[in-house]
């Protein structure tokens, strides 16, 4: 079965600090965060909002070689990815391959939430850095 994109499972904010960014999506937009995790493999603390089954996702970098400090350090605090839920991960990879986009991931990796996530690379995509994510719903 061809793979498909089942919804936009969440938005990857940069942020400098988690905790002074949160007022604004709990006191402004009244989004309550659901939780904090740490993601070691990207370096990164996250921090989930929950909206109609899409989330906000605000990355605070770890550590000075994460890839989410570079972004800051280039562009600012901003959004920083759009991710898209997978029917079926390795196969929607392995077809944005073949229409000859260059992947981040060749293979998934662990994400926030128990998540299988892969990057294509923001070059081929109009500058727009995107995640697949496994959906959880097969
Ligand atoms: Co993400």
């Amino acid at each position: 079965m061809e793979p498909t994109l089942k919804k936009i499972d969440h938005l990857g904010i940069a942020v400098n600090s988690i905790e002074e960014a949160i007022p604004y999506y709990e006191n402004t937009l009244g989004l309550k965060c659901e939780k904090i995790e740490e993601v070691a493999s990207q370096k990164v603390r996250t921090a989930f909002f929950d909206l109609g089954g899409v989330h906000i996702e605000l990355l605070e970098p770890m550590s000075p070689d994460s890839p989410v400090a570079k972004f800051l350090e280039t562009k600012g605090p901003g959004v920083h990815h759009v991710a898209f839920a997978a029917s079926d991960l390795p196969a929607m990879l392995a077809k944005a391959k073949d229409t000859g986009v260059r992947l981040i991931d060749e293979v998934p990796r662990e994400g926030a939430n128990n998540k299988k996530i892969a990057f294509l690379h923001p070059k081929n995509t109009g500058g727009v850095l995107t995640e697949f994510c496994s959906c959880g719903c097969h």
